[in-house]
């Protein structure tokens, strides 16, 4: 309704970045857009692109919240609108389109952003004092090099029951009670690689917002693992190793990185990637080895990865065709690699 050209996700496989490994946000492939490097199909673009994020692979099955793939949605414009639209519609969008109730809404804003704060005070309507203000650790988004700036997130309150109950316990604590659902990025710098930055020409917005996050929310579950569609998955991974789940720390630990694993596993075949030795073969090896090891602690034998990543297919190929494409090939790619380590 705001005229974005919605676009199909990139490949996981960065074009034209030696920066990136792997794309990690929804911005990652649209770099050359903000910078102006090359003219965008149209200066409003919106995506829901495939992502894969392995800086916290250890947390991945300790914590329910943590997951190396996952969906992000998000708006963007190049030179177009900035600050005012972009906040008043991300607002619009989670409280009208999503239905999410305002009063458990909270948006931070960076430290000196002092115009963002007034857009969400005047414009939009929130309270000062439920309007936070974070640095740069929190408020400011960069990945590496490239373009970057302050940006003034949404969290949503999920209540009491997902709390660390401590009496300080507020809209930025490490627990689960307050969940970041969506990202305002104010485009405006690009970051060299080495901490420089040059103002862009032009101001430009990148939001995003995990699809899985909002899933959690919307469906009141107490984590991604929960949510309708990679439950399914999560169900079929109890039932190949005849274990319950939510009964053992250990066991759910190892549920959870399966189902996790598999889903990037599987993106990532798809996408070209095979396992190797180095760079993004190897984040493949290593997704794929790791979920085979707790498959065996779980007390599976033999294999059984091609037979989750058809649940993973089954589940995605209308978003993304080429599952379905190349879905022989990716469950002979998953087999060859547990057969391999199987050896080891
Ligand atoms: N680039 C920002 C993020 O990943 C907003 O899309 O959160």
């Amino acid at each position: 309704s705001k005229g974005h050209l919605v676009m199909k996700s990139f490949s996981l496989v960065p074009q034209g970045d030696k920066s990136l490994l792997l794309i990690n946000a929804g911005m990652a492939p649209l770099k050359p857009y903000f910078t102006g490097a090359e003219i965008p199909p149209r200066t409003r673009v919106a995506t829901c692109q495939k992502c894969i994020r392995t800086g916290d692979i250890e947390n991945v099955g300790k914590t329910a919240r943590h997951g190396t793939f996952f969906e992000m949605l998000g708006n963007f414009s190049f030179g177009d609108y900035f600050k005012h639209e972009a906040i008043a519609w991300s607002w619009e969008f989670l409280t009208k389109v999503v239905g999410l109730d305002p009063e458990r809404l909270y948006p931070s804003v960076y430290l000196e952003d002092d115009e963002a704060f007034e857009i969400w005070n005047k414009e939009v309507g929130i309270p000062a004092e439920r309007i936070f203000r974070f640095g740069k650790e929190d408020n400011f988004w960069e990945h590496g090099a490239g373009p970057c700036g302050p940006c003034s997130e949404i969290y949503y309150d999920r209540g009491e029951k997902y709390g660390c109950g401590k009496p300080d316990c507020t809209v930025g604590c490490e627990c689960d009670r307050y969940m970041e659902v969506w990202n305002n990025v104010f485009t405006q710098f690009e970051n060299d690689g080495n901490g420089n930055y040059e103002t862009l020409q032009n101001k430009n917005i990148d939001t995003g917002m995990g699809l899985e996050r909002l899933a959690v929310v919307v469906q009141d579950v107490d984590s991604i693992f929960d949510v309708d569609t990679i439950c399914s998955l999560r169900n079929l991974v109890c039932e190949v190793a005849g274990k319950e789940y939510g009964k053992d720390y250990q066991t759910d630990v190892s549920i959870r990185l399966i189902t996790d694993h598999i889903r990037s596993a599987t993106f990532m075949i798809s996408d070209g990637i095979m396992p190797t030795n180095e760079g993004r073969g190897y984040v493949l090896r290593r997704l794929i080895r790791r979920a085979a090891r707790h498959g065996r602690l779980l007390g599976i034998e033999g294999t059984f990865l091609a037979k989750l990543s058809a649940e993973v297919i089954q589940g995605s190929k209308d978003g993304y065709p080429e599952l379905e494409e190349k879905k022989e090939f990716i469950f002979k790619v998953l087999t060859n690699e547990e057969n391999q380590f199987n050896k080891t």
